[in-house]
């Protein structure tokens, strides 16, 4: 993964794995037994509970030098089983995004802390779509779904529709905000160097899915076209489709023709070329912006040009054109049956089509309550926002986070300060990098009311003018940074989204809200609590971002974000760096992965894992160090011996420091979820980003006295960055 993405990619999905786990009904219900096993208690507060806490996770019968990761972990791991429907279960952030995803269904629920607010009308018309069961919507909004069928004349086939109305019909499709995406897809993203945005347009995904998209006569054609033949049937009869017979059914000859064209534009190979296109030399790319309501730019990106190239040549032909609308009534009536915008058969077509294609992901389809919480928590996501952060994270929380960061950011500075192989032009860029990073802690400073949404009071109907109503407003925000700096400098993730990442455009780390709790943050207001839990937490996460800045992807990069190689590295530091990072892939290349078995041994791969395995060395150390000055000064009242007797009898800060940066990674993984990561993840799996950076640190082994040649104190260590 590159840094840009979240720190704890698989696990930190937010929004998505918190959906993806909210859980049914009532609030009482919330968890199941299995979740709730792995949650520790929610901040524990005072002495003998924060002890317990970190007592009860670990297995102390180990030699801390032998098994860290066991020592740290062994209590937790004997009394979590995985549950059979979930393939990783975690002390940590796990807990965490599970706690997120029940506290954001609870609210939803009546009594909720949402029920009564715009979210919580969302959720409930949501709800009763689908239990209203067949009530498909009224008439009225059938027109307002899909502006691609009824306008500009791409209802009829005959003649061929212009491409100026193809284009027309695509552009009010798309801002619609329902639909799918339809011939492409539209972002708008940053351009650092100039600080502007540019529209970048990319390939579609199939309606269907790719999978076996081109196949007929087997059991996935069969079900793709038994799910055409339902949705055009859907689209005879709600007038979005010509060519139908008199009782409303859909000849032959237009499922093929959508079929086909699905199959086509999914057969295009797209290559990697992207080109920006001016659009002066592209009329029809204009007209489709002018009617998605974007204000016409200069220019925009093109990604996979081959897949345009193929596509403008397809509707250059009046032949081709004529099939257009028969695909557009195909692809629109499929997406909205995904949304359950249209009734109850239509959401049975489109789970039976996936119940063939996809046997897996059917069988872990969320419910209806989890898709509607999904919806509401998406469509008004700062309403939802300011409760989550009102309710979970208290502004002292918030404020002690900042404080951590200012403590990592200048530990990370002494440590790039002190590195021997840095010559005077490479240490003094690579610093400006870290001084010059920007943080973003907690939530998005700017509030947006979403005063354009109107979510209309549960009735008949209702749910699908509501979707309308957020789905529209939801474009706008997609298109508002072109033309306001305000909508510019929003966060790309609400608060309530699990994000600790480094972004490397930007030179930029984040740490949502959604970071700062129990167990990697321990609430400021709690008692009982040493500072070591809190820099081997959240101190860990702030110091391992920092540490991308300048890992072997971003020493690349100059502290504006700009890909400027040795700008940062002279030549000279360039090769010892090269010597140094070898050293890492050695090292993590000789793990092996005991879970997986011997027959073959599983190797974890060195070279891929190296950006977070430099980034984890780098956290480990400088949070450490930010611990111990900290300690010195501001935080004196919150070493483990003023703070917490009964730890202080076991631990000292440093040591409870080690156990709780191991404790972050308390996690269990089925072998198919650890094969899949180790093949394809950036990271580590848990014991090695223990073992890894723990077996590096002179400050672990004279932490727990390891003797030379210990597992945790190997003979020969790896130093990159710090004395
Ligand atoms: C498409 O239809 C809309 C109204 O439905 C109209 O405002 C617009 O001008 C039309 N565009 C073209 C290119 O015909
Ligand atoms: C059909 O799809 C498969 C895999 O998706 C691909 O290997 C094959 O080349 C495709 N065939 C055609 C005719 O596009
Ligand atoms: C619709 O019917 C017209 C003639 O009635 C025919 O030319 C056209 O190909 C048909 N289109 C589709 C997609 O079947
Ligand atoms: C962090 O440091 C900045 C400047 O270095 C300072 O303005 C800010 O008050 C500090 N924040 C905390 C919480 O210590
Ligand atoms: C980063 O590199 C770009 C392009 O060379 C340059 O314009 C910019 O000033 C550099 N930033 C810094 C902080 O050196
Ligand atoms: C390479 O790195 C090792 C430590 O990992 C160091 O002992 C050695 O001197 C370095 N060699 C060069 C050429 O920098
Ligand atoms: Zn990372």
């Amino acid at each position: 993964m590159s840094p840009r993405l979240p720190w704890a990619a698989a696990l930190a999905s937010g929004l998505a794995a918190a959906a993806a786990a909210a859980a049914p009904t009532a609030a009482a219900s919330l968890l199941t037994p299995a979740v709730a096993a792995q949650q520790e208690p929610v901040a524990p507060d005072g002495v003998a509970a924060v002890a317990d806490a970190v007592l009860r996770a670990m297995d102390r019968t180990v030699e801390p030098c032998t098994d860290f990761f066991r020592y740290a972990c062994g209590g937790w791991d004997d009394r979590t089983p995985l549950p059979a429907d979930r393939d990783t279960v975690g002390r940590s952030i796990p807990a965490m995004i599970d706690r997120t995803a029940a506290w954001l269904a609870a609210s939803l629920q009546p009594g909720g802390a949402l029920a009564d607010a715009r979210p919580g009308v969302l959720f409930r018309t949501c709800v009763a779509a689908a239990a209203d069961g067949a009530a498909a919507p009224p008439p009225a909004t059938l027109a307002d779904l899909a502006p691609a069928l009824l306008r500009n004349g791409t209802t009829g086939s005959t003649p061929a529709p212009s491409l100026g109305a193809i284009m027309a019909a695509l552009g009010q499709q798309h801002a619609s905000g329902v639909g799918g995406d339809v011939l492409w897809g539209l972002a708008v993203e940053p351009v650092f160097e100039t600080g502007g945005r540019i529209i970048k347009l990319r390939p579609p995904k199939s309606p269907t899915g790719s999978r076996g998209v081109n196949r007929t006569g087997t059991p996935v054609g069969d079900a793709r076209r038994a799910l055409a033949t339902d949705a055009l049937a859907f689209a005879c009869r709600a007038g979005w489709a010509a060519n139908c017979t008199s009782e409303g059914v859909p000849p032959d000859d237009l499922i093929d023709a959508a079929l086909g064209l699905e199959r086509q534009l999914a057969a295009v190979p797209v290559g990697e070329a992207m080109a920006r296109m001016s659009l002066a030399n592209a009329p029809a790319l204009a007209t489709y912006l002018a009617a998605a309501d974007v204000k016409i730019p200069e220019e925009l990106m093109v990604l996979h040009v081959t897949y345009f190239e193929a596509l403008f040549k397809f509707l250059d032909d009046p032949a081709s054109r004529a099939i257009v609308p028969a695909y557009f009534a195909y692809a629109v009536t499929v997406d909205l049956a995904k949304r359950d915008l249209l009734g109850a058969d239509m959401t049975a077509s489109w789970m039976a089509f996936l119940s063939v294609r996809d046997p897996d992901l059917f069988s872990e389809r969320p419910s209806v309550e989890e898709r509607c919480t999904q919806r509401a928590v998406r469509g008004l996501p700062d309403e939802v926002a300011r409760a989550w952060v009102a309710a979970n994270v208290a502004p002292a929380d918030t404020a002690a986070m900042a404080a951590i960061f200012n403590d990592t950011r200048a530990a990370a500075a002494e440590a790039v300060a002190a590195t021997s192989w840095l010559d005077g032009p490479s240490k003094a860029a690579a610093l400006r990098k870290i001084n010059d990073a920007e943080i973003r802690n907690g939530g998005d400073p700017v509030y947006d009311p979403y005063s354009d949404v109107s979510v209309v009071a549960t009735g008949g109907g209702a749910y699908a003018d509501n979707v309308l109503a957020v789905s529209a407003a939801s474009w706008r925000r997609v298109i508002a940074p072109l033309t306001s700096a305000a909508a510019a400098a929003r966060w790309r993730r609400p608060a309530f989204a699990f994000d600790a990442s480094y972004f490397l455009l930007a030179n930029r780390v984040t740490m949502t809200s959604a970071v700062q709790q129990w167990p990697l943050l321990p609430p400021a207001a709690a008692t009982g609590v040493p500072a070591a839990l809190a820099y081997g937490g959240a101190g860990y996460v702030a110091g391992h971002e920092f540490g991308h800045s300048l890992d072997n992807t971003g020493i690349l990069f100059n502290s504006s974000g700009k890909l400027v190689p040795l700008t940062i590295l002279s030549p000279a530091s360039s090769v010892a760096f090269s010597n140094r990072t070898n050293c890492l892939v050695d090292q993590y290349s000789a793990y092996t992965v005991e879970q997986l078995g011997d027959s073959p041994p599983v190797r974890v791969n060195g070279a891929i894992t190296l950006g977070e395995n430099m980034a984890d060395a780098f956290g480990v150390r400088v949070a450490a160090d930010a611990l111990k000055a900290a300690l010195r000064s501001r935080l004196a009242t919150k070493t483990v011996a003023a703070s917490n007797p009964v730890l202080a009898k076991e631990f000292t800060d440093e040591q409870l420091y080690w156990v709780a940066v191991a404790q972050t990674w308390c996690i269990k993984r089925s072998d198919a979820n650890l094969r899949r990561k180790v093949e394809d993840g950036p990271h580590s799996p848990e014991p090695f980003r223990v073992l890894g950076p723990a077996s590096q640190s002179a400050a672990f082994a004279s932490a727990f006295e390891c003797p030379v040649g210990s597992p945790y104190r190997p003979k020969q260590t790896c130093t990159i960055y710090g004395a």
